[in-house]
Order: C-alpha cells, then structure tokens, then sequence
C-alpha cells in the first residue's frame, strides 16, 4: 500500500532561526488515518502539514504524497488534491457561502447542476439548511457555521487529503464537541486521509486513528491513542499528558 503521506529525513531551518523547525523527521500516514498532530506552540505542528501542500519546501530531505516526491509536482496542482482548513478559516467575504463552497469545483469547470447539487450535500453534512444558509455570507454566521463552510468547502472536490490546522482552536466548548463530532462523521464516511493539528490532548485523543507528537521540532512519539497513554515515549509526552491530566490510569478526575 503507498503511504498517503510520507517523510524521509525531512529538515526545515527558518532564516536567522538557531534551531530547525523540524529535524530528521521520518514517518508514514496511511491511506484513511486521521492523524493528529499534537504538541506545544512553537513546537512544528504548522511547519509539518504546510511542508506536505509545499507552503512551505524542506532543507533536506523528501516529502511523498500518495508515492510521489511533492518537489517535481506544481504547486497549484499538488494543492488542487489537498483540502486545507485554518482557524481564521480564509472565507472569502464577499463571496456567498455557496460561492466560497464552490470555488475548487468552479476552477475544475463542473457544470452548474452538479456544483449547486454538490454545495447542497455539503451543507447537509452539516447540518446547515442550504435554503437558509446558501445565499448568506461569511459576516452572517457565527463562528462555529463559518468553521463548517471553511470544513465544507475543503471538501468539496473531494480531496484524498485533508490538513486542519487548529481549525477548531477559536470555539466554545460545546459548538468544539459538535464540530468534533461531526468531523470524525465526515472522515469515517470519506475514507480520506486527514491530518489534524491540536494543541489540545482531549481533542488529539477523541479524534486520532494515530497522535503524532511534536516538541523542538522532533517527532516525540507517533502511537494511537491507546498506546500513547499506556506508553508515553518520553517525558515531553508524559508531561503533556500530566499537564492536560491524563495519566496512564485514564484520565483524572
Ligand atoms: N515563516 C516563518 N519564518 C520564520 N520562522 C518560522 C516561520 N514559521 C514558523 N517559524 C518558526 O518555526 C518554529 C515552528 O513553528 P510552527 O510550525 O508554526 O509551530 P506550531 O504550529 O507547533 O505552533 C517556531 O520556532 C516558529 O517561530
Ligand atoms: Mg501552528
């Protein structure tokens, strides 16, 4: 099976920066894992998913998508098969909601039944009315709808791949468990793979097929759920977990 992502000795060092932001990172993410990437600010998670849509290039190193070494693959195109979300979710404003869902479909020339069809799916999926919602922009919704359209529009071409970066980091509790909820919904039924960025261990632990934990750049631990809290692999992990109260009991009171 080709790995959906892959990482061969990979190394970053930003300008001026006395330490790299990733160092000698090798790992595989298979086809149809939800990978979370965990860790402390600062720590690399950003740097890791935006080395995979080639926001940003390595130092050394080899970065493989679905087999093959994203360097000798354009940018734009390698980006047209990678659905991306970030918290500031990059809603166009004066776009319509059903405009911003469709701008991938609409650069790969649908015709318009299929993309008003498509756009009505996905907000379903949602849970969003598309009679309500279809004709609204970004200003009038709140928070959690905008973070839905941003989730939404990401997949609306259908990419084999998903990057979320802390796509859920600006919400209240409550509307954060629905959203959760409603993303792993989405990822069981696509069978894509997703790559999640959280500084958030509940969350890295509720949605991740694997956690894959960062500090300083280095890969710290990448184990399921399970196995990083049976199993914490160093004493970044074990302090991480201890600080957001988990110890290998189970979680505290
Ligand atoms: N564009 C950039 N230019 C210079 N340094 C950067 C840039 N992006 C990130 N860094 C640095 O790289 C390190 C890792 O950052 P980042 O991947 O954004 O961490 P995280 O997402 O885990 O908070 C940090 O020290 C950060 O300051
Ligand atoms: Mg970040």
């Amino acid at each position: 099976m080709t790995p959906a992502v892959e990482f061969i000795d990979v190394t970053k060092r930003f300008p001026g920066a006395t330490s790299p932001a990733l160092d000698h990172v090798n790992l595989t993410i298979d086809p149809g894992e939800l990978v979370c990437v965990l860790g402390t600010s600062g720590g690399g998670k950003t740097t890791f998913i935006k080395l995979i849509n080639r926001l940003h290039d390595p130092d050394t190193g080899t970065v493989l998508v679905n087999g093959q070494d994203v360097s000798q693959v354009d940018p734009v195109e390698l980006r047209r098969g990678i659905g991306y979300v970030i918290q500031q979710t990059g809603l166009f404003p004066h776009m319509t909601v059903s405009e911003n869902i469709a701008c991938v479909p609409k650069i790969l020339k649908w015709d318009r039944g299929r993309i008003d069809a498509r756009v009505d799916e996905l907000l379903e999926l949602v849970h969003l009315d598309p009679s309500d919602f279809r004709d609204r922009y970004p200003s009038q919704l709140s928070g959690g709808q905008q973070q839905r359209i941003g989730l939404v529009r990401a997949l609306a071409a259908s990419p084999e791949i998903m990057l979320l970066d802390e796509p859920f980091g600006a919400i209240d509790a409550i509307t954060r468990a629905k959203l959760q909820d409603e993303l792993l919904r989405i990822h069981r039924g696509s069978g894509k793979t997703f790559v999640f960025v959280t500084h958030d261990v509940t969350e890295a632990l509720k949605l991740g097929t694997k956690v894959l934990v960062v500090d300083a750049g280095r890969v710290q631990q990448y184990a399921t759920p399970e196995e990083l809290l049976a199993h914490p692999a160093t004493p970044f992990v074990r302090e991480l977990l201890e600080t957001q109260g988990y110890t290998p009991e189970g979680r505290r009171a």
